[in-house]
């Protein structure tokens, strides 16, 4: 019977986060730590998972919504991790194979190792795995206390150890198989009987040796892994290791990162070959960037598209869709739902929202363009304003193709201007203009006579 099921820890206090918001939902590298996980056993086959939640439940509860093999039950008082674990047994009642205990607060376990630890588990019959790390410092960690045959007889927590166990390095990650046969058993008999008057998880290995049932540790992973995050420095310092790895993984697959130390790129990002990363530059949540492009230096990209050979100079593309051998900056922002064709320039000081850019038109300098629809080969002169809001709506203003736009242009829209038209510069343009004509909406100059300075 090898069905896997998935229990992940989340209901400590998180005390030493100093925090009102929940410490699963605390982010590390733009995701939450529970998503960390979550995301970590996506690849092992765990037929459920189930979320044991405390502080903040409501919240939590609201944000585990989206994953749908995902339960969520509820501790009611925080008594220990022994007692979390045993809020599941309701909801896992006539389930049988094998349960996988995960801790929420545990962002950098690798997928391969959670594998290693279920194969190890499956394939030696074990009643309980833990997975353990042999650690330089191992201040804080439950210790592994191993017999002289070298088999693991239980696990004492920092404040039960004695000053001789306090030398072992072999420490408990928090990271656990059991059979849910034997689990559940075990676990009723965890008493409290410890300084913190907690039910401790971890007696349950001594537990199921005394019944005479096979427990084991096993060390599959490096120290980093096992990394828990309880407070703003822990969670800085994991920050801080999974930019390196998602940076790393980057450059060995041809991305130039030329300044890694200042270059923030989030795990959910796609970058291509030959691209170049220059440096301070910010890629965040959802983006898929192609070769040959120069981004930075001082950028940031989010939950965009951008396809081959785009340079991107000093600015900010949100939500937006670029395709190949698009320019953009220094210093224009690209706001949600614009799409910029092939070979277009947005330069100084543009911003570009909700608009559809289509190729080789130029929005140079100075500029604002909303709501708008762009023909091909536009060019829109310095200081162009889109006019695109009355206070209460919003409206579009369409530029054909080939459209030429002076300086300091006013579009008030909604206003359609043809194809071929040429707009005089300082125009305030509130109607539609057929093709081909040229429209000029400004004052006459007038000149006039003066009489000399005395
Ligand atoms: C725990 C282990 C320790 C191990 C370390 C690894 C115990 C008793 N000790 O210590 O051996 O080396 O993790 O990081 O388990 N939780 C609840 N409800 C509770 C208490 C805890 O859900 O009432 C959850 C926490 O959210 C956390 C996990 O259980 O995910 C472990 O609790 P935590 O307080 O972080 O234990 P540690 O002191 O880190
Ligand atoms: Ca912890």
């Amino acid at each position: 019977m090898n069905n896997i099921y998935t229990v992940i820890l989340g209901a400590g206090e998180g005390t030493r986060m100093k925090s009102r918001l929940p410490k699963i939902l605390h982010k590390v590298a733009g995701k939450e730590l529970i998503s960390h996980v979550v995301d970590c056993i996506a690849g092992i086959n765990s037929k459920r998972t189930f979320v044991v939640i405390g502080k903040g439940s409501d919240l939590v509860k609201t944000y585990l919504a989206k994953y749908k093999n995902v339960d969520t039950v509820l501790q009611k008082e925080r008594l220990g991790s022994g007692h979390a674990l045993l809020q599941v047994k309701n909801k896992a009642k006539g389930l049988k194979g094998n349960l996988l205990v995960m801790c929420g607060d545990t962002p950098l376990v690798k997928k391969d190792t959670v594998k290693k630890l279920l194969s190890y588990h499956l394939k030696n019959k074990n009643h309980a795995t833990v997975l353990s790390g042999t650690v330089e410092n191992p201040f804080g960690y439950g210790r592994i206390v191993r017999d002289t045959n070298g088999n693991v007889s239980c696990i004492v927590e920092e404040k039960s150890a004695t000053s001789e166990q306090k030398q072992i390095k072999e420490i408990n990650s928090g990271i656990y198989c059991f059979n849910l046969e034997t689990l559940w058993n075990a676990l009723s008999k965890v008493k409290p009987d410890n300084n913190k008057k907690e039910y401790y998880l971890t007696d349950v290995i001594a537990i199921l040796n005394e019944t005479g049932y096979k427990t084991d540790a096993v060390s599959v992973c490096s120290e980093e892994e096992i990394l828990g995050v309880n407070d703003r420095l822990q969670l800085a310092t994991a920050a801080d290791i999974l930019r390196g790895r998602k940076i790393e993984e980057l450059m060995a697959d041809g991305v130039t990162i030329v300044d890694p130390y200042s270059t923030y790129i989030e795990g959910d990002v796609i970058i291509g070959q030959d691209t170049v990363i220059q440096p301070n530059t910010f890629i965040e949540g959802k983006v898929k960037l192609g070769s040959d492009c120069i981004i930075g230096p001082n950028t940031v990209l989010s939950d965009s598209n951008i396809a081959n050979n785009v340079v991107i100079r000093y600015s900010y593309v949100d939500g937006a869709k670029i395709e190949n051998n698009v320019k953009i900056g220094p210093f224009a922002h690209i706001r949600p739902g614009t799409v910029l064709k092939e070979k277009v320039k947005v330069g100084n000081f543009s911003e570009i929202k909700k608009s559809v850019i289509d190729e080789n038109s130029k929005v140079n300098h100075l500029s604002y363009i909303g709501d708008a629809v762009v023909g091909k080969n536009v060019n829109i002169g310095a200081g162009t304003i889109t006019c695109n809001y009355d206070g209460k709506n919003k409206h579009q203003t369409i530029l054909e193709d080939e459209v030429f736009v002076g300086s300091n242009v006013n579009l008030v829209a909604p206003v359609t201007i043809k194809k071929r038209v040429v707009i005089g510069a300082g125009s305030t343009i509130t109607k539609n203009v057929e093709p081909g004509k040229l429209a000029i909406a400004r004052a006459r100059q007038i000149v006039i006579n003066r009489k000399k300075r005395i």
